[in-house]
Parts: structure tokens; C-alpha cells; sequence
């Protein structure tokens, strides 16, 4: 790759994006078309429909945030309906803060990164355009520029609406270097961009005692005071606050309960009434969208004090919860590893979703149904079918409690637990077990695990322990029989030549004497029982089959061993159980002869192959699979 070539076509690309030009021709450019002019709520909300909406069930599914998050689903289409759609079409909501409140490690700074990124990418695109006023130290919308009696008339002829007033600065350069000639202002596009502090602020608080409300509100230049001796010349103060520089678009307030309370108060105005004090001026208008993230003891403590009523009253707050869901907590680990320092390092199948199950266990609260426990409703929650259950459970079980996933581990103690275990024991890949191990010897590390919760982590961790011994030993129980694939073809043949001549009430011809025979009952029973079908239910089961096959001969297709997906499940289980022996002796024996080593290498081989082991964790596996059938 050329570099330079590469950076060259990327400047070329930005220089693009630049247009400059005066006040009537950015009115020229609005008559075609009003979208610039949007507020800055409006546009986020733009710039996440942009990436796309899907609509699963009748829920919403924001497709800008698949990337980064997931199983926060139901969280984040609230948060989009219920703020930035209402914020966008100017409802009351826009005039309050956005407060997420959430558990530790929730996503709550990721979802508000993203927000960010999106916006700048955003203002790259002709739909997300940006426009203000040249030298504007806040970037200002030019239609600021209008005289407000005449803002009515304009509205309507444009289809916009004018909100807020020129800064300071930009009043007094419209005396001074435009004699009062709006028509000639000059207008700029303008990326947002937070490294050059265009379009977004950031705030995080400090020590109360060092902390300046400068750093929000901008403050007096020293440099050119001297020069212009009053405090109140707009040539003499820096408008370059973070609520300045925000203007457009984002204001993020990290921990924002921890604030100064003085701090909060300068949001009331800027929230309420779009303007915020700076200095010895009239408020300064901003066009700005707060968000704010914070957790739910601070947001408690916060709330349970009288004197911020105000303050809260004008909050929205919506809770970022943790994922419930299983396997998007796997991508939830799948993803910081790859951004950690361990992405060398080899994942055995499974490890990630034990500790998972573990994790979501932590998460859930028992449910009040009849006959569900928190297996099941983990089952139910990652979309499994749970036997006697149904969708309307599933549903009410999301609703029967509020708090749900406010509480438990967090994804980022899982991974430091991984990664310690790596370090510790210097592994190059590490599996179900070593997790599971580095989770329990964490419990006692965890800073806020009391004793009482211990002792039920400790029963989710034998919890995740036995699914995972449930996979390892189904994976063990492939591969061999996959092995042994003849076999279990010949198995299923026969098992299809029984139930046609039980179902035709006819005889079946011994290949080798010739001799007439009963279907071999005792055959097909300990097939089905396999997988849990009863004496009533076989006569059905058998000629379910014999149906299916008609209709893939009728329509030219080969009925095989893979054709009917629980028929399967039952061969490869008798199978299975048939060479329990076999997988016994091979996996565990010390000194396997020539024979049980060639076997060995094959599954090896193929959970190597095809099911993403190393040899590392393919030999640990099967050793270990070994010894659960030993017990
Ligand atoms: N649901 C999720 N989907 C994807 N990643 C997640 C999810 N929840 C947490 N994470 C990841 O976990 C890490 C911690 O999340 P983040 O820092 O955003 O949380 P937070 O809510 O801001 O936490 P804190 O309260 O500690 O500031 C991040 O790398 C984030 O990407
Ligand atoms: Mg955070
Ligand atoms: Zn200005
Ligand atoms: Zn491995």
C-alpha cells in the first residue's frame, strides 16, 4: 500500500466536504434544502436511522449500535424512541438531560462513544451537513443572523425554525467587520470532530476545590483584556468552554452525580431555555444534546436529596441494564479479548460461554412462574425452547421485574479474571475449565460479592461447570461417531427397515440365511429412548418418519442419516452409548495401543479441523471427557 497516496486521497476526500460561501447563498443552498438548519437532537436521531432499522416483532432494532453492542435490544429502543425520536421532533423531552444509569462496566460509556463517532461521520455526509458562521468560536447556525420579529415570515418561507441568538462574538463582528450587512456574513460547513473540539464537549469531574466552572462556560483572556479593558467586549473572553464547543451537537458529562452541584445548576438554564451565563453576558444560546452516565447508587444517592429535586425534574432517565442474553454475552467477551492484549492467545470452544452462563446467572432474578427455574429462564432469555413454556412466559418474565440486570458480574471482571489466568499460568490457550477456575478463585476478589451472594455464585459456577460438561461430551460424542459414520448409517438403515415393516405389519428378510423376521422391537426402542420417546409416542414418531420419506422420494430427494434432525440426535446417541467403551478406553488410556492411537488422531483431528480447537485444548478435551465417563 502507498501511504502517502492513501493520506493524499483521504485529505482529497475531506477538502471535498468544503464549502464556504455568504449568508445568502447558505439561504440559497436551505430553499433546496432545509436539513442543515436541524437541531442537534434532530440530528443524532437522523444519524442513527441512517445506519438502518429493522423491525423484529414489533420492537425496533437500531442497526448503529450492532457493531459494538449487544443484547441490549429493548434498552437502546427505548432510549431511541423515547429520547432522540421525541427529542427530534422538538417535544419537551429535548430540553433534558440525558441521564443513562446503569450498572458497572454496562456499556453506558461505549453507547455515548458511539454517539459521538456516529455524529462526526455523520457531518461528513450530505445529509448530516453542518453550516455556520466563519469565526464563530461556537459554530454557530447562521440563521442566528436573523432579526427575530422577521423570523416567522422566514420560517415559513424556508420550512425551518430559527431558535437562539448570535453570541456574543458574532454580534459584535457583525457591527465591526460587516457594518451590519447580514447578507455578507461569511458561512463555512464544518466537520464535528471532538479532537478539534467542533461539536463536542466533554466533562469529567475533577476536585470540587480545583475544578472551573470555566471548563464549561469558557472564561476571561487575560492575553487581550489589557487591549480591550472591559470584561464585557467579547474580544476579551475565550467562548471555548466545552458547552461552547459542543454547540451542534454532543455535551457528554462523564459521572455526572459526582459534579459540583454549582456545576449542575448551569445546566438548568441550558436544558430549560437553550441558553446557559458566561462571563459579563446575556445568555449565550447552545443547541447542544446532554447526556450524562452514571450508576445507580450515585443516582439514588442523588435522588434521595431533597435540593436536587429541581435538577432531577429535569433529567430523563433511562437505564442501561446488563445483557441477559448468553450468547451475546460470548460476543460481549469475544470482543474485548480481540481488543485486548490476550487476542494471541487460543479460546477453546465453549470457554467463553461458560463463563457466560455464569455471568447471566448472576444477572437474573428467580421468577414467581410455576415450574421455571433460572436455567430455564436463562434458556428462555437466549431464544432456547424450554419444554411447557411458551413466548407469552418469556414475556412476562422481562416484565415481572424492573431491576432486572441492574446487579451482577460485570463483562469487564470476566475478562480481567481470563487474563490473569493467562498471565498466571503463561497458557497459550485456555478452555471452559480454566475460566470457570479463574471466575471461582475471583469471588474473592471482587470488591462488592458478600458472602451470602458468594455462596450462590459458587452454585452458578457448578451450574455453568455441568452445561459445559454437557457440550464437552456431545462435542467428544460427534467426533467419534463421526468416526464411526459407517456405523451409524448401517444403524440408521436398519432402524428404517424395522419401523417399515412395523408400520406395514410385514416381515423383514434376514440378508445372509434368507430367514423372515419381527421387527427388532428392542432395536427401535433403545434408538427412540434416546431421545425421550415414550411407548404411546413411537407408533407416532415411526410413522412420522415413513411420511417424511415419501415425500422426499416424491419429490426426488435421498432420505439420509442427516434428513430428519432428531432421528439423528437419537442414532448418534445410541451410537454413542454403544461405544461409550470404546471412547472411555481410548480417551483415558495411558498407553493406547495402535489401534485406540489412530482413533485418537482422527477425532483429534477432526475437532481440530472442524470444531476450532488447538491440539492443546483438542487433547485436554478429550482427557477430560475421558474422565467424566469414567465416574
Ligand atoms: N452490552 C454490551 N455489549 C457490548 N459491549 C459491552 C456491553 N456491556 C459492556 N460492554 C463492554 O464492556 C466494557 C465496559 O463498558 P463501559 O465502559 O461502556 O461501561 P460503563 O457503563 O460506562 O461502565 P462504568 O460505570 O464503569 O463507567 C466496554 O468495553 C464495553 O464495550
Ligand atoms: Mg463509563
Ligand atoms: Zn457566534
Ligand atoms: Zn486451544
Amino acid at each position: 500500500m502507498d501511504i502517502f497516496k492513501r493520506i493524499a486521497e483521504y485529505n482529497a476526500e475531506n477538502e471535498k466536504l468544503a464549502w464556504s460561501g455568504t449568508f445568502r447563498d447558505y439561504i440559497e443552498l436551505l430553499r433546496k434544502d432545509p436539513s442543515p438548519a436541524m437541531t442537534a437532537h434532530a440530528r443524532v436521531y437522523e444519524m442513527l436511522k441512517s445506519y438502518g432499522v429493522e423491525e423484529i416483532d414489533g420492537r425496533k432494532r437500531y442497526k448503529f449500535f450492532e457493531r459494538e453492542i449487544f443484547g441490549l435490544d429493548r434498552a437502546l429502543e427505548r432510549l431511541v424512541e423515547e429520547y432522540f425520536h421525541s427529542a427530534a421532533k422538538r417535544l419537551d423531552v429535548r430540553k433534558r438531560i440525558l441521564l443513562l444509569m446503569g450498572p458497572v462496566s454496562g456499556g453506558k460509556s461505549t453507547i455515548v462513544t458511539m454517539l459521538k463517532r456516529g455524529l462526526e461521520q455523520f457531518s461528513k455526509t450530505d445529509k448530516g451537513a453542518v453550516y455556520a458562521i466563519k469565526g464563530c468560536p461556537m459554530h454557530e447556525e447562521p440563521l442566528h443572523l436573523i432579526p427575530h420579529e422577521l423570523r416567522p415570515e422566514i420560517e415559513q418561507e424556508l420550512g425551518v425554525r430559527i431558535e437562539g441568538n448570535l453570541c456574543p462574538s458574532c454580534a459584535m463582528r457583525l457591527k465591526t467587520e460587516y457594518g451590519g450587512d447580514i447578507e455578507n456574513v461569511l458561512v463555512e460547513r464544518v466537520i464535528i470532530s471532538e479532537e478539534n473540539r467542533v461539536g463536542i464537549g466533554t466533562f469529567s469531574p475533577s476536585d470540587p476545590k480545583s475544578q472551573d466552572i470555566a471548563d464549561l462556560t469558557g472564561s476571561i483572556d487575560f492575553s487581550t483584556i489589557t487591549e480591550y479593558g472591559s470584561e464585557s467586549d467579547p474580544r476579551a473572553y475565550r467562548f471555548d468552554g466545552e458547552l461552547n464547543k459542543a454547540n451542534r451537537g454532543i455535551m457528554e458529562f462523564q459521572e455526572m452525580l459526582k459534579c459540583d452541584e454549582k456545576f449542575l445548576w448551569h445546566l438548568l438554564s441550558l436544558t430549560q431555555e437553550g441558553n446557559f451565563k458566561a462571563g459579563r453576558f446575556a445568555l449565550i444560546s447552545a443547541d447542544e444534546l446532554i447526556i450524562a452516565h452514571t450508576n445507580e447508587a450515585e443516582y439514588k444517592a442523588f435522588i434521595a436529596n431533597k435540593k436536587n429535586e429541581a435538577l432531577q425534574s429535569r433529567m430523563i432517565v433511562m437505564p442501561i441494564p446488563y445483557n441477559l442474553k448468553v450468547s451475546e454475552e460470548e460476543k460481549i467477551y469475544a470482543k474485548l479479548i480481540a481488543q485486548s492484549d490476550m487476542k494471541h492467545v487460543h479460546i477453546a470452544p465453549h470457554a467463553l460461554r461458560a463463563a457466560a452462563i455464569f455471568t447471566i446467572l448472576t444477572r437474573l432474578k428467580e421468577s414467581k412462574k410455576q415450574g421455571m427455574d433460572l436455567v430455564k429462564k436463562m434458556r428462555m432469555y437466549d431464544g432456547e425452547e424450554v419444554e411447557g413454556f411458551k413466548e407469552s412466559d418469556l414475556k412476562e418474565m422481562q416484565d415481572e421485574y424492573l431491576e432486572e440486570g441492574m446487579s451482577g458480574i460485570d463483562p469487564r471482571h470476566v475478562i480481567n479474571r481470563i487474563s490473569s489466568a493467562l498471565i498466571k499460568q503463561d497458557l497459550q490457550c485456555i478452555n471452559a475449565l480454566d475460566v470457570l477456575r479463574a471466575l471461582k478463585e475471583g469471588l474473592d476478589q471482587h470488591p462488592s460479592i458478600t458472602k451470602e451472594e458468594r455462596d450462590r455464585y459458587l452454585n452458578f459456577i457448578s451450574i455453568a461447570r455441568k452445561e459445559y460438561d454437557n457440550l464437552a461430551k456431545k462435542e467428544v460424542q460427534k467426533a467419534f461417531v463421526y468416526s464411526f459414520e459407517e456405523s451409524a448409517r448401517t444403524l440408521f438403515e436398519n432402524y428404517l427397515d424395522n419401523i417399515e415393516a412395523y408400520c406395514n405389519w410385514t416381515k423383514l428378510k434376514d440378508p445372509l440365511t434368507g430367514e423372515e423376521l419381527d421387527p427388532d422391537e428392542r432395536l427401535m426402542r433403545s434408538i427412540e429412548e434416546q431421545i425421550g420417546i415414550s411407548e404411546n409416542a413411537k407408533k407416532a414418531f415411526r410413522e412420522e418418519i415413513l411420511i417424511r420419506i415419501s415425500s422426499y422420494s416424491r419429490r426426488g430427494k435421498k432420505f439420509d442419516y442427516s434428513s430428519h434432525e432428531r432421528l439423528r440426535e437419537a442414532i448418534e446417541k445410541k451410537l454413542f452409548a454403544d461405544l461409550k467403551d470404546i471412547v472411555k478406553i481410548t480417551t483415558s488410556t495411558k498407553t493406547p495401543d495402535e489401534n485406540q492411537l489412530k482413533r485418537i488422531n482422527e477425532v483429534t483431528k477432526r475437532l481440530i479441523d472442524e470444531h476450532g480447537y488447538c491440539p492443546v485444548c483438542a487433547n485436554e478435551l478429550l482427557r477430560y471427557v475421558g474422565s467424566l465417563l469414567n465416574r
